[in-house]
Parts: C-alpha cells; structure tokens; sequence
C-alpha cells in the first residue's frame, strides 16, 4: 500500500491488518487455553515463562504482516523479522501473548498486542483478548474502540474512589524498595490497586475506563506500543515516572490514566523518582557494556 494514500485510509491499512493477525493468534491461544496435553512451558529466565504457544502466535503474527509487507519491520517478544532494515518505514510492535504467566496458570486473562510504527511514530494498535474476545483498537488520530464502540478514559479528578492497576518488579527486584512506596502512596490514596498480569490489557482497561490509572516500571516496547496509542487515543495522557511523554520507550516505565489521575500518580512517584532513577540509569549503563 502507498504511503501517499490518504494518512487516515493508511492506518486503518495498518490496524486491519494488525487485527487478522491478533485474531488468528487468538485462535492458537484459546485451542490451547488449559490443555496440559499441547503447552510445553520453559523459564527463558528466572520468573520469565515462554510456552511453544508463544512461539506459534508469534510465527502466525509473523506470516500474517509479511505477507502484506514482506520488508517490515518486525519487533516481537519472542522473535523479530527484519531487524536489520533499518530503513524500513513501518515497524510492528509484538507481544504474542502478553500474560504468560495467566496462560500457564489457566488465568483468563491474556492479550495479543500489536503495535505499529510509521516513520517512528505509533499509528496504529490493536490489543485482542481472545477469552473475552475483546478487540481494543486505535488510530492516530481517529479515537479508540472496544469492538467497534468508541471507548474513554474516565473522567475521575482525583485519586478519591480510583481503581489503579499496579505490578510488581518481579524479575528486577532491585527497584522493589521504591516501588513499594511509590504503591503504599497510591494505595493510601485511591479506592483499591489491582494487579492483573498482563500490561497491555492494563492499558486497554484504562482506555475503556475500567481502571482509573496505572503504572508500572521495567517493560518492554511490545508491552505497551499498542496499549499506549489507546489510551492516548482514548483521552488519557502517558507518560514515564518523571512525566516525559517522549522517554518510555527508554525506561520500559509507564504511568497513565486520565489527566487528573495521570498527575495524581505522578505526585505518588515523585519522592522515589531520583532513587528509582538512579537505579534504570545503572541498569541501563550495565546494558550497554
Ligand atoms: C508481562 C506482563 C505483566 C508485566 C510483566 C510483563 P509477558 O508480559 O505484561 O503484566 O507485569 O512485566 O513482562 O511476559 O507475559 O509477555
Ligand atoms: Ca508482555
Ligand atoms: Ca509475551
């Protein structure tokens, strides 16, 4: 598809075919759901599961935006196509199964997450929860949808009666400290915290107005580039714990919400950010070497 169509008709190029590859991985995923007799899991790292699914969603995920774009950019969790094309115009942003963890267990609460890139910027996503059989989407510019209804933040202007969703640094336990705290000042603050297992539908559900607000630290670009464009979409601002909207992609930290909550949760960060900083800087720094 040329890139001199007009930009809204390009998007929703772009999300259509993000969609027929969430879908079809949302198939693999709700075939396997609970059968002991088809999941082989793995520990790619300590606490970090990977199943033969996520392999199979990816691959399926994979095929699906090749064959439309055989040059593209593919960044997935649990394998990338085209990396070193530098050049390329679109990048497509994978989570195969976002939630491992729920998968494994049997929790019903796992997502696709596509995210796609032109030129750098996010202009499409689709976060699909084949359970429920929910479909987030978002384009640049023309609003979010849950199946196809218009979604909203919600309007809350305060932290008073707010649902936020929170997690725990449960592969870097080095930021739990902070985190703790940064939790404790929310917690003291809003109606109740929730920590589901699956950042892109943390995302989503802000989006849809479930959920209030939410932050979490140490993610991964495919965790949020769909999740974040539908609460963007959705009217909700995001940002990473020191309010920059431009720097979570560095930092995998996220808060969001809708502006009063997305301030209110960046008031309960603040007294932890330089030490919480401090430490994504060595991690960072060590990265590098
Ligand atoms: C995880 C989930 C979880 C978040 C983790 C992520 P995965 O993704 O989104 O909610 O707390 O940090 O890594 O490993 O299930 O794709
Ligand atoms: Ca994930
Ligand atoms: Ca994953």
């Amino acid at each position: 598809m040329a890139s001199h169509m007009n930009p809204h008709h390009q998007y929703r190029a772009y999300l259509n075919i993000a969609v027929k590859a969430a879908r079809s991985a949302g198939r693999l995923i709700v075939r396997n759901f609970e059968n002991a007799d088809t999941v082989q899991v793995s520990e790619k790292n300590k606490d970090d599961l990977v199943t033969n699914i996520d392999r199979e969603c990816q691959r399926t995920i994979a095929e699906t935006i090749l064959h439309f774009y055989p040059e593209d950019r593919i960044t997935g969790e649990e394998n990338s196509a085209n990396t070193e094309n530098v050049s390329a115009e679109r990048e497509w942003i994978v989570d195969p199964i976002d939630g491992t963890t729920n998968f494994v267990k049997g929790i019903p609460h796992v997502a696709v997450s596509i995210g796609v890139k032109f030129r750098g910027e996010t202009v499409a996503g689709c976060v699909y929860d084949p359970i429920l059989d929910e479909l987030f989407t978002a384009e640049k510019g023309s609003g979010a949808q849950l199946n196809d209804r218009k979604i909203h933040v919600s309007n809350r202007q305060s932290l008073n009666g707010t649902i936020i969703a929170v997690s725990y640094p449960h592969r870097k336990r080095q930021y739990l400290d902070e985190y703790r705290d940064m939790m404790n000042r929310a917690f003291d603050r809003c109606a109740d915290l929730r920590r589901m297992g699956t950042a892109s539908l943390d995302l989503a559900y802000v989006a849809a107005g479930r959920l209030d607000g939410y932050f979490e630290a140490c993610l991964y670009p495919w965790d949020f580039a769909a999740g974040e464009l539908l609460v963007r979409e959705a009217g909700g601002f995001v940002t990473d714990f020191s309010g920059d909207k431009d720097a979570f992609y560095k930092s995998g930290a996220i808060v969001c919400g809708s502006p009063h909550v997305h301030k209110a949760l960046l008031d309960c960060i603040a007294p932890d950010l330089k030490s919480f900083s401090k430490k994504l800087e060595e991690e960072l720094k060590a990265k590098e070497k």
